[in-house]
């Protein structure tokens, strides 16, 4: 970035890349769980679900694109090996090796709680100071609560089904 673009900013900037570096090792991650999880997936309602898992996915891949952008304009260096993403990420990569649909959703659920603290947290450092950071982490901030509110709207969809089934049964 160009030199009055990084002078502008008022916070520490070391500890905003790491903050930033740790966002996108924790996109890249996110990304591959969902976009697994998806194809894997059994269970009620898959057919429903697994698109809008993609399309999570896909976000997920675009926010790790505003995210080393940003990073590159802060002058920064953006983790370079895929092994480095674990040690940078906060939230655990939950590899989905049970394919029921609920635990799919389960572990995408916290890993959007996760993402939603990350960028809460990014949003915060950044206000009033790197106008620029703060208005990226708000944008995937809002994103990351759709895709809770999502998920949560399925699971409950799949609970009102499992009981709806259960009266049936008595
Ligand atoms: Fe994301
Ligand atoms: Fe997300």
């Amino acid at each position: 970035m160009g030199k009055r673009g990084i002078e502008i900013i008022g916070l520490n900037k070391a500890k905003l890349l790491k903050m930033l570096n740790a966002a996108l090792a924790e996109e890249w991650l996110a990304y591959y769980q969902y976009w697994l999880g998806a194809r894997l997936m059994e269970g009620p309602m898959r057919s429903e679900i697994e698109p809008e898992l993609l399309l999570h996915a896909t976000q997920e891949l675009n926010h790790a694109v505003l995210v080393v952008t940003r990073i590159i304009q802060l002058g920064g260096t953006p983790v370079l090996n895929p092994d480095e993403w674990p040690k940078f990420s906060r939230c655990e990569y939950e590899a989905p090796a049970d394919p029921y649909i609920e635990v799919i959703l389960q572990q995408n659920l916290r890993g959007e709680r996760c993402a939603i603290q990350r960028y809460n947290e990014i949003a915060d450092f950044t206000n009033g100071k790197d106008h620029t950071t703060h208005q990226m982490a708000v944008t995937i901030l809002n994103e990351e609560i759709e895709h809770e509110q999502d998920i949560e709207d399925w699971i409950n969809d799949l609970d009102r089904m499992k009981k709806d089934l259960q009266k049936i049964r008595l």
